[in-house]
């Protein structure tokens, strides 16, 4: 099993801590590790591969530097011009091991979630390799316990017909729902939420593309075929890739192909998406305030407050979130927080 590490998002949702330059994979969100070391740390099983990771060209010496201080080294690091969203950087990676003659079993991994019971997570590992084995696309599924409205929903039906026992198939996907369709999705009882990791075989996630989004498949093809080496790194070639649509592998590949299953996974899993996700892992006080650097706090409850160079103080505030860093404060209500990523985007020249 070889994991392939995503590493390509902007993270732009935990600005103005998450930066185009520094995206929050490479920071030290819950505990003294990044998010990028987190991710390879679980791995530590039989079985696993170097991981192949691919990333911005920008942050290719910060992810080498990451791995090496955790004595981690990657077996490939593919470096995209821009991103082209997830699709594409999974096609990638699969079309590198097969051309090395490596149909081996891929595991797709964001570096940028974090999983309190990793036991658990291996346990649901082995269920998914004997599924990905005999050639199912499995998707880590995980229990839909509040009403999200930044996750992918699947509803999930019975035990998938010739899988393993526990492996659950799909009936219907619904990407990023509302907050009311979420909130009945919620209250149905059978939807989990998409993890955005994936296991299968590269040459079954190929096939499937091919199939179902063939102008990725063949704009990938020509950009790999065209990229160049330089020791561990792989340049994609940039006039080839301009050209790929952009799409995720949810909307290109999971949601449409009939191999599709579930394997649950309950491991305290967050994507730390958001400000108020990251609350949710951060440890707090008893009036469930979270806190970092130079901070006051006085009669307020459930804030998370970072300050980066100055004193921050709040009074009287609850369900806050207040960043502040070296150029810029950001204040915003914990229920409003996905909004942050429309503030940034009207923001690109701060970066
Ligand atoms: N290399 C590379 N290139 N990586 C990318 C790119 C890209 O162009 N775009 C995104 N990524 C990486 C991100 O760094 C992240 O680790 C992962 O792929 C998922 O991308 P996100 O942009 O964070 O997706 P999302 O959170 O909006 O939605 C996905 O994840 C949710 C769970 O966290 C979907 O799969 C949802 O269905 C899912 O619920
Ligand atoms: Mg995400």
């Amino acid at each position: 099993m070889i994991p392939l590490i995503l590493s390509g998002g902007s993270g732009s949702r935990l600005w103005p801590l998450s930066r185009k330059q520094y995206p929050k994979q490479f920071l030290a969100l819950t505990g003294e590790e990044t998010m990028l070391q987190q991710t390879l740390g679980r791995l530590a099983i039989e079985g696993m591969s170097k991981p192949i990771v691919v990333c911005n060209e920008d942050h290719r010496f910060i992810v080498s530097e990451q791995l090496a201080s955790i004595s981690q080294d990657a077996q490939t690091i593919l470096l995209e011009p821009f991103g082209r969203n997830t699709a594409p950087a999974v096609a990638i990676a699969a079309m590198h091991l097969l051309a090395e003659g490596r149909d081996e079993l891929l595991l797709v991994l964001p570096a940028d979630h974090v999983i309190d019971d990793v036991p658990v997570f291996h346990q649901a590992l082995g269920v998914a390799r004997k599924a990905a084995e005999q050639g199912a696309m499995v998707l880590f599924g995980v229990p839909a316990e509040r009403p999200e409205t930044g996750y992918g929903y699947i509803k999930t039906g019975p035990d998938a017909a010739g899988l393993p026992v526990g492996v659950l198939s799909v009936e219907a996907f619904v990407e990023k729902p509302d907050l009311e369709t979420a909130s009945e999705f919620v209250a149905q009882g059978d939807y989990v939420w998409n993890s955005g990791m994936f296991l299968f075989r590269c040459s079954r996630y190929l096939e499937e593309l091919q199939r179902h989004d063939p102008d990725i498949y063949d704009t990938c093809q020509l950009a790999l075929s065209r990229s160049t080496r330089d020791m561990q790194f792989i340049r994609i070639d940039p006039s080839a890739f301009e050209c790929c649509p952009d799409n995720s592998i949810d909307y290109a590949v999971m949601e449409k192909t009939d191999r599709a299953c579930v394997v649950p996974l309950a491991a305290g899993w967050n994507d730390v998406g958001s400000w108020a996700a990251l609350w949710d892992v951060q440890d707090k006080d008893d009036n469930g305030n979270s806190r970092s650097g130079d901070v006051m706090i006085h009669d307020s409850r459930n804030c998370l407050v970072h300050s980066q160079s100055k004193l921050v103080t709040l009074v009287g505030l609850d369900d806050v979130v207040v960043v502040e860093t070296k150029d810029a404060v950001m204040v915003a209500h914990k229920d409003r927080v996905q909004d942050v990523k429309q503030v940034v985007n009207n923001l690109t020249c701060k970066g």
